[in-house]
């Protein structure tokens, strides 16, 4: 079967990323097998027309593409063992979030059962799926990733970061870090003006047009950070140590914890101490590189 044709799919794992991924194969016109440890949760996909395998095993037999979606790599790993004969000769992508370790004693796995091994990550949330803003990233083996890019692309944008299969993982990770952050921040910003009855959403709207305005030094601060070039345009390190005790004092005097906030005030200090207040923020990467 070539890949213009309708590849035949099978997805373990149906819990809400699960279900939404196979319910995109089956929109796409793909036949497809599903298992989930909770039966009862095929059922709407059986009805949309779903074979529903009795196990990973059978599913796994029952096409050239098996993508699974489970909790987390413990399961995942735990679930495909006994499939692992089935996958012979088959394309393994694992959806599940994981570390980038993870990701290659996946491959390494599936490669001693002759599987070809393609990992992923999921950047979008359910209702997401199907549509063109899903961005799911994959690496490894770029030859099976060839054969499955159109089937895969039912799910949303197909983006292969290359051979290794930690890469995607790694990006994965990373992008989740940024955001993490931002809601942190977001979360932390909301009980300051909260402290003051100050509607959620009368604030947000700044915090919006705010973050989107330092959205723009991004790039900026990339290029900081790959040359080790790290002069300050206008805000330089030492000054926002100094401002930042501020927000530190504010939230204690506002009955707000300051949790989300401390660590930057810990970085800051260490920036400064280290002899680089002169320099822009972008200088704080190095001092996380340090500690890691
Ligand atoms: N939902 C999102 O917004 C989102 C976005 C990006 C990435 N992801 C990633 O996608 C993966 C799945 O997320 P989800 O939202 O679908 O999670 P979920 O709704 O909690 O579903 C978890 C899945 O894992 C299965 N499972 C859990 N423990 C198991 C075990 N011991 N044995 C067999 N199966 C087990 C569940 O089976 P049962 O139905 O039998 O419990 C279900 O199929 C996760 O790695 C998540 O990080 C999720």
């Amino acid at each position: 079967m070539t890949d213009d044709e309708q590849t035949p799919v099978t997805v373990i794992g149906l819990g809400d990323m699960g279900r939404a991924l196979a319910g995109a194969f089956l929109d796409a016109g793909h036949p497809t097998t599903v298992w989930n440890r909770t039966a009862s949760r095929a059922e709407a996909l059986a009805a949309r027309g779903a074979t529903v395998a009795a196990t990973p095993a059978e599913a796994a037999a029952a096409s050239p593409l098996t993508v699974v979606c489970l909790l987390d790599h413990g399961t995942a790993r735990e679930v495909l063992g006994p499939a692992a004969a089935a996958l012979r000769g088959r394309t393994l992508v694992d959806l599940t979030n994981g570390t980038p370790r993870q990701a290659r004693e996946n491959a390494e796995w599936a490669a001693e059962h002759g599987a070809d091994y393609v990992d992923g990550g999921i950047m979008a949330v359910p209702p997401m799926i199907g549509r063109p803003e899903a961005l799911v990233l994959y690496s490894g083996s770029p030859a099976a990733f060839a054969a499955h890019e159109r089937t895969l692309g039912a799910l949303g944008t197909a983006m292969h970061l290359g051979a290794d299969p930690g890469r995607a993982a790694l990006y994965d990770l990373a992008l989740l870090s940024a955001m993490y952050g931002m809601f942190g921040g977001f979360f932390h910003a909301l009980a300051l003006t909260g402290s003051e009855k100050i509607p959620a959403a009368e604030f947000t709207p700044l915090a919006i047009s705010w973050l989107n305005a330092m959205m723009t030094s991004l790039p900026a601060m990339a290029r900081a950070v790959d040359s080790g070039e790290h002069a300050a345009t206008g805000s330089n390190l030492g000054m926002q140590a100094a401002a930042y005790v501020n927000l530190l004092d504010a939230s204690r005097e506002q009955g707000v914890a300051t949790g989300p906030v401390e660590p930057m005030q810990a970085l800051l200090h260490r920036g400064v101490a280290a002899g680089h207040g002169g320099d822009g923020l972008s200088r704080l990467v190095e001092l996380l590189r340090v500690t890691s």
